[in-house]
C-alpha cells in the first residue's frame, strides 16, 4: 500500500463511520458525524504543523508559549461534498482560507472537467489540505492536485474519509509527495465507480438528494 497513507483506526473514528455506512441513517445524523470525523482527520492531519514560540503572561509568570508559525492554511473543497468536511474541519481553523475545485465527469470520455476553480493566493507559501469524502477512481482528486499545483501550492495533503484501493493506487502514481488520511481503506470499485462497501453517494447521503 501507498507509503504516504494513514488510516485514522481510533475507536471513536471507526465508530462514527459504521453509522455513517449504515444506510437508515438518516441525513442530518449523517452531516453531523461527517463534521465530526472531519474534526478528528484534521486532528491527525495537521499534527506537524510548523511550530514556534511566543512570549506571554500568565497570571503568575511571563513563559515562551507554542504557537502555529508561518501562513494560514488553505483548506480547498472538491465540490459538493468536500463542503461536508469542510465545515468541521473550518471550526478547528477558523483563519484558514478556503479555496473550491469543481470538476464533473464528461460522460464520453470519462474524465474530469473542470466547471469551477477559485483559491486563495500565495498557495506556495501554505499547507494546502484537500478536501474530499470519496477518493474512488482518483481521477478527479488527482485532476485537483494538478490544478492546485499550476496555481503554486507545493505543500499539499489530502483528507477523504473513504477511499478505495483504486483510488489510493492512482493519487499515489500521479501525486506521490501528497500524503493521504483516510479513515477507511474499502474493498473495491464497482462497476459504477462506487466504493464497496462504501457508504453509497456521500453528496446524496449528505445533502438528501437522489
Ligand atoms: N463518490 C461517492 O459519493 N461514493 C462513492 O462510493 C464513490 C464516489
Amino acid at each position: 500500500m501507498y507509503e504516504h497513507l494513514t488510516i485514522v483506526k481510533h475507536p471513536l473514528v471507526q465508530h462514527k463511520l459504521t453509522l455513517m455506512r449504515d444506510k437508515d441513517t438518516p441525513t442530518a445524523v449523517f452531516r453531523q458525524l461527517l463534521r465530526e470525523i472531519s474534526q478528528l482527520l484534521a486532528y491527525e492531519i495537521t499534527r506537524e504543523l510548523e511550530m514556534t514560540t511566543r512570549r506571554i503572561e500568565t497570571p503568575l509568570c511571563e513563559m515562551d508559549a507554542p504557537v502555529l508559525a508561518g501562513k494560514k492554511l488553505a483548506l480547498v473543497s472538491i465540490l459538493r461534498a468536500g463542503n461536508g468536511l469542510l465545515d468541521g474541519v473550518l471550526e478547528l481553523v477558523p483563519s484558514a482560507r478556503v479555496g473550491y475545485v469543481g470538476l464533473y465527469r464528461d460522460e464520453k470520455t470519462l474524465l474530469p472537467v473542470q466547471y469551477y476553480y477559485k483559491v486563495p493566493t500565495d498557495l506556495e507559501d501554505r499547507l494546502v489540505i484537500v478536501l474530499d469524502p470519496m477518493l474512488a477512481t482518483g481521477n478527479s482528486s488527482a485532476a485537483a492536485v494538478d490544478l492546485l499545483k499550476a496555481s503554486g501550492a507545493n505543500n499539499i495533503r489530502f483528507m477523504c474519509l473513504l477511499a478505495a484501493p483504486e483510488g489510493v493506487a492512482r493519487m499515489g502514481q500521479a501525486h506521490p509527495d501528497v500524503p493521504i488520511v483516510t479513515a477507511a481503506v474499502d474493498e473495491c470499485l464497482n462497476e459504477h465507480g462506487y466504493i464497496v462497501p462504501g457508504l453509497g453517494d456521500a453528496g446524496d447521503r449528505m445533502f438528501g438528494t437522489r
